[in-house]
């Protein structure tokens, strides 16, 4: 089968990865991908939500699958996009439709879910411009720290977590009334700070059944010891200490099984991933937020230590038979370091030479996998294409082990204002 993979970054370099080690994938191409994805499949120069170009990728290269990385083609209704064209119906689609996207698409559409679902999350409320009186009064009067969410998407950002009160209505001002994050802040959740530790689980359902494919732990913060400035994600462990059977069976009945439950009855279509955002507070995982997709850079830590074959998963997704399905992990543990640009999350530079990767690929088989996660080749060089630029996996036989892997080959790699967190995996030493 000639499978189609959406998106450019270390997610779809290591979902590429892993989809080209299966004997049903013939052929993969990639819109429009990175010079990672490039090691595996062919990359075609399509942008993601192009969906009339996507048709013709699809059509022209017989494709019989399709895989969406990133959020934003799942909300814009690329599911439904194939549903409707008679021409592409055959074609297996791993992706929620539009309705169920907005599980991530919409904040208050999960809070709202979670609640009618009995699902453990933060109380809220939310509010529009015409309830900004209402929303100033519930800030003032709400304890701290205090946090306000952008209704819609905003590229990771449209987070804001206020310790104090003058903070937060400041915040609330500039998201509903300046339209900070545009039409995504013309709707504002408001809601309670949960104190703990997070974790991201990643389940793929066909929207009646589902199957566990891994969990991670991310590090937002560019700082070390989890300090300054949110960033799409500075590393990643897997697995995570505290996800044991007891916790996980918790995040099961507590959480899952009720999602995935609220989904058929909802009505709501959804065959792909779930990335569940929890917080283990005192030992109970509360979510914090649903996303349609896999993370980055969890997804460069799951992949590597998921056994099973993805391209198989997704073919039992499409015919009903996830549940049968025997899910397997490779024993070891994985850690990924990002590499980022100086001055990433803030303004940075493009188009610096990347040097010392010469052998450093992702080979199956490998101890260390170098994803691409913003990189281009121009003049015959690689460059840098992004504020996280490349996630560096390793396996180990311990996080410790794992990680200090990853700093190795780091080492060997340059390129001007190059920075990585060196204490990923940090709260457990091994
Ligand atoms: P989100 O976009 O919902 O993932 O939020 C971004 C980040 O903000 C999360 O990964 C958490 O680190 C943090 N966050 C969001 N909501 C809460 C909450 N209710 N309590 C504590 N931290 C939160
Ligand atoms: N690493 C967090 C995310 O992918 O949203």
């Amino acid at each position: 089968m000639n499978i189609l993979l959406l998106g450019s970054g270390g997610r779809e370099h290591a979902l590429a990865w892993k989809m080209s080690q299966s004997h049903h994938c013939d052929q993969l191409l990639i819109a429009p991908g990175n010079p990672g994805t490039a090691q595996f499949g062919k990359n075609i120069p399509v942008g993601v939500n192009d969906f009339e170009a996507i048709r013709t990728i699809c059509l022209e290269e017989k494709i019989g699958m399709l895989v969406v990385g990133p959020e934003d083609p799942l909300v814009n209704g690329v599911y439904d996009f194939f549903q409707n064209h008679q021409d592409l119906q055959h074609i297996t689609v791993v992706a929620p439709s539009a309705e169920a996207a907005q599980l991530e698409g919409s904040k208050a559409f999960s809070k709202k879910f979670m609640q009618r679902q009995g699902i453990p999350t933060a109380a809220y409320a939310e509010f529009t411009k015409d309830e900004f009186e209402a929303g100033k009064a519930y800030i003032a009067a709400h304890s701290l720290p205090v946090v306000l969410k952008a209704d819609g998407l905003a590229a990771g950002k449209g987070v804001i977590i206020a310790q104090t009160t003058q903070e937060a209505l400041a915040s609330f001002e500039e998201m509903i009334i300046h339209q900070q994050f545009g039409a995504a802040s013309s709707k504002v959740v408001v809601e309670e700070f949960l104190h703990g530790i997070e974790v991201s689980v990643f389940v793929l359902t066909d929207g009646k059944d589902y199957q566990i494919i891994g969990h991670a732990k991310d590090y937002k913060r560019i700082g070390e010891g989890d300090t300054g400035l949110n960033t799409g994600g500075m590393g990643c462990v897997s697995p995570v200490p505290f996800m044991d059977a007891a916790f996980m069976e918790k995040v099961t009945k507590k959480i899952i099984e009720p999602t995935v439950a609220g989904l058929d009855k909802e009505n709501l279509i959804y065959h792909g991933f779930i990335f569940f955002g929890l917080m283990n507070m005192g030992g109970e995982p509360w979510v914090i937020e649903y996303n349609c997709r896999m993370g980055d850079p969890e997804t460069e830590v799951v992949m590597p230590l998921l056994d099973t074959d993805l391209v198989s998963l997704f073919a039992a997704m499409d015919n009903g038979t996830l549940a049968d399905v025997n899910i397997n992990f490779d024993p070891r543990c994985c850690a990924t370091v990002m590499a980022v640009s100086g001055g990433y999350p803030g303004d940075y530079q493009k188009g610096i030479p990347i040097t010392g990767l010469a052998e450093l690929n992702a080979q199956k088989g490998a101890e260390t996998l170098v994803f691409h996660a913003g990189t281009k080749f121009a003049s015959d060089r690689l460059e840098t294409n992004g504020g996280r630029v490349l996630a560096v996996s390793s396996y180990g036989n311990s996080l410790t082990e794992a990680v200090q892997k990853s700093k190795a080959v780091l080492e060997k790699i340059d390129f001007e204002g190059m920075y990585f967190r060196r204490d990923i995996g940090y709260e457990f030493p091994s």
